[in-house]
């Protein structure tokens, strides 16, 4: 009999393009909100460490903006200067010492930019954020039309706003390779700037940008295009959508299908499926109910339907379901977001809920050599209490 039990598919490796996955665990990207003017500090550091001593296979830096003025609040971290990627280098560099791949998000806020830091209101920045230190500034979208009354007008881009902001994406996209990110994702959801092109809801523009499917698509599909030519063929390339808005008239999942498509056709590997954010109610809202794994089903449409490896997002906590959506074949790849700020050690506590790893041979050398006697010393304990 074979001692080892089989691998669950959450532990099995997988490569994409030239760079191998050591497990399906993804840390979705996740803003802190902590920077200073766009700038990663040691807050950063630490917070994205953990996830890696814990066993998550891809750790995504969160939203980052290709400019200024594409930061979503004061606090969002930003990659349009060779300083702030020198800031992120540590980070990129631990992340692959302790053998997670450092992946990060970049994007642009569009009419969400210049907002409260969640924790502050989450709404437009009022007189007391200001009086704070916060900046208001000329945020950009798609058409002039504000996120909801009460919040910026944006400045609807002309063709100087679209190229230079599609090269502030390839430039951010190629600093974050140059200090040692190895996937970039594009961030196409949740309401801000390439999202905002897409949806019915925000984009009114007459100009071939904007109209039918094919029009709105347009802007978004040029960034992508843009930034795979540039990268390099062994970088994988990730986009994360909103799958549908859940309001009435907006994006669906049928546009989904159709947007995930056009992107593997350009040379992107993983679609990364959530939904929702574009309204007021906060960075993700939508109509939708949620329940564990509430977005895995946008997932499977666009692995099964647009043939594009996906990753299945919301809610999931517990280890055994993560496996069965593999096993089903629901997603590629999961995410766990909340659940690894709420366990850091998740992926690691999830290989020993699988049985696995009984030795502790997954965690930091520097915790395993203790945890295994620990372990077995309360094992033995417990043993000797129950015969009496
Ligand atoms: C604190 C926090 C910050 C987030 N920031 C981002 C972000 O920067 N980019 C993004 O695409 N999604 C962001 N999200 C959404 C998460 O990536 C994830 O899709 C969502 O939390 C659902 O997964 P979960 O239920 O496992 O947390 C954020 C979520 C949280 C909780």
């Amino acid at each position: 009999m074979d001692p080892k039990p089989a691998l669950p598919l959450l532990f099995t490796p997988m490569t994409i393009r030239s760079v191998t996955l050591p497990n399906r665990i993804v840390v979705p990207p996740m803003a802190t909100y902590s920077a200073k003017d766009g700038i990663a500090s040691e807050f950063h550091l630490v917070h994205y460490g953990k996830f890696a001593l814990g066993g998550a296979g891809t750790v995504f830096v969160e939203a980052t903006g290709v400019l200024r003025e594409g930061r979503i609040t004061n606090g969002c971290l930003g990659l349009w200067s060779d300083e702030h990627a020198r800031a992120m280098k540590p980070i990129a560099r631990m992340l692959k010492q302790q053998g997670s791949v450092p992946a990060i998000q970049i994007g642009h806020g569009g009419r969400k930019s210049s907002m409260q830091r969640p924790w502050f209101g989450n709404g437009p920045l009022n007189d007391a954020d200001l009086a704070r230190g916060e900046e208001r500034w000329q945020v950009f979208g798609a058409s002039p039309i504000p996120l909801a009354e009460g919040w910026l007008v944006p400045k609807e881009m002309d063709a100087h706003d679209l190229q230079r902001t599609k090269q502030a994406f390839v430039d951010a996209a190629l600093r974050a390779l140059e200090v040692g990110f190895e996937m970039v994702e594009l961030h196409m959801a949740h309401g801000y700037l390439l999202q905002s092109f897409l949806s019915p809801l925000s984009n009114f523009r007459k100009d071939g940008y904007g109209t039918t499917l094919e029009g709105r698509m347009r802007y978004p599909l040029e960034v992508v295009e843009a930034v795979r030519a540039a990268l390099p063929k062994e970088t994988p390339l990730w986009v994360r959508i909103s799958s549908e808005d859940g309001i009435d008239g907006g994006w669906t999942m049928d546009d989904s299908v159709v947007f995930a498509r056009e992107l593997g056709q350009r040379g992107v590997d993983v679609v990364d499926c959530s939904s929702g954010g574009n309204t007021p109610k906060g960075a993700t809202n939508s109509n939708l109910q949620r329940a564990p794994g509430y977005q895995v089903g946008y997932a499977t449409r666009v692995r099964k339907e647009a043939k594009v490896m996906s990753e299945g997002v919301g809610l999931i906590r517990d280890p055994h379901h993560a496996e069965q959506l593999l096993q089903e074949g629901a997603a590629d790849l999961i995410g766990i977001g909340r659940q690894y700020l709420y366990d850091p050690f998740w992926g690691l506590h999830a290989s020993q809920a699988f049985g696995i790893d009984p030795d502790f041979t997954r965690w930091p050398h520097q915790y395993a050599w203790w945890l295994e006697k620990w372990d077995k010393g309360i094992k033995a304990r417990e043993a000797s209490e129950r015969k009496g």
